[in-house]
């Protein structure tokens, strides 16, 4: 009998509808388009609106989604969305709202946060439960409202955020040569102080902490430089993949300088590294649903291209997942 796998049969991808441009930031903030751009790449994010919540974003995601891999939710054996933007601060999770919006009434749902490293864990979480379970196709989400989270007098941090929305259906298939070959997850605990959101129940009432990211640029600059170099060298060696057989890299957008960076320190081509980052700004775990969905959109992907997620975040995490598609 032919080996079991998982593969993501859909994608797709939401961004709200309002861009905001950095001369429109140096409006209110001492920032200017030629700094953001010359130290990050970004030249533009999408803000939601006032009335939207994570939860709507992740919900248009997944209908394009399951759209697009022809999958009934009602088919849905698994709901996981990777957020650490929750539209609740304790429970439920987006994931049983979504449950409740698709109509999943199969579908096991819950929330995972592993930060902007999140879809990356979500897919690979999904894909083992999904092996050893029902066989029902997955629904696996990236959906994250980071401009509630940050600072909006802080330019060290709030100019490198957007909001948004990325979703991959995944079913099993026995079809040869497709699939998700192997994952690779990590974390570094050590790092948590470099990049932290307060607001949680660390502190007692009646003072808590505002619900504000931190963050120290360099060290993470550093570390995601590191990381996402490992994850892909990891995957080439362990799967035994040739630089020139990956189509493409799909690397967590943070910054355009760390995937320069990251990709002076492999012997795959430039042009295989995914950038989207100019439009989007950092979606934290949206952004690979989203840099996939695009691509899709685009018609970049095909069937049998070895495409290599690879991706950092708080905590500090990282990891990448290796997809023939
Ligand atoms: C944050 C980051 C863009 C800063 O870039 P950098 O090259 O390290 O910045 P530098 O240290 O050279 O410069 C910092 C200076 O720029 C200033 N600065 C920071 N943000 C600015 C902004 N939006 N506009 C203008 N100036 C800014 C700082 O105040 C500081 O000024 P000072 O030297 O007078 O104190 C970069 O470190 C980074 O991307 N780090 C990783 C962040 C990340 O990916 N986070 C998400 C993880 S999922």
């Amino acid at each position: 009998m032919s080996e079991q796998r998982v593969k993501i049969s859909g994608v797709g991808g939401y961004l709200p509808a309002r861009r905001v441009s950095n001369d429109e930031l140096a409006q209110t903030l001492d920032t200017s388009d030629e700094w953001i751009v010359s130290h990050t790449g970004i030249r533009a994010r999408h803000i939601m609106a006032a009335d939207e919540s994570g939860t709507d974003m992740a919900e248009q995601a997944a209908r394009a989604a399951l759209a697009r891999a022809g999958v009934s939710p009602a088919d849905l054996g698994l709901i996981v969305v990777a957020t650490t933007t929750a539209d609740y601060g304790g429970f439920p999770s987006n994931a049983c709202l979504l449950q409740a919006r698709l109509g999943a009434p199969a579908a096991a749902a819950f929330d995972l946060g592993a930060a902007c490293t999140g879809f990356v864990y979500a897919l690979e979480v999904a894909r083992g439960l999904m092996l050893c379970g029902s066989g029902r196709p997955a629904l696996v989400v990236g959906a994250e409202a980071m401009s509630r989270l940050v600072d909006w007098t802080d330019r060290n941090t709030c100019v490198l955020f957007g909001d948004g929305a990325g979703a991959a259906v995944l079913e099993v298939t026995t079809e040869p040569d497709r699939g998700i070959l192997g994952s690779y997850l990590r974390a570094d605990g050590t790092g948590s102080g470099f990049l932290w959101a307060g607001g949680g129940l660390r502190v007692p009432p009646p003072n808590p902490e505002p619900r504000q990211a931190h963050m120290q640029g360099r060290p993470v600059f550093n570390f995601a430089v590191k990381a996402m170099a490992e994850v892909v060298l990891h995957f080439l060696e362990t799967l035994q993949i040739a630089p020139e057989e990956v189509r493409y890299v799909v690397p967590h957008q943070a910054n355009i300088r760390i995937l320069q960076a990251a990709q002076k320190r492999l012997p795959i081509a430039p042009d295989r590294f995914v950038v989207t980052i100019d439009e989007v700004a950092n979606t934290s775990a949206a952004s690979i649903p989203l840099a996939l969905a695009e691509l899709d959109r685009q018609g970049r992907l095909a069937p049998g291209d070895v495409v290599l997620t690879t991706g950092f975040g708080a905590g500090l995490t990282y990891g990448g997942n290796a997809i023939r598609w």
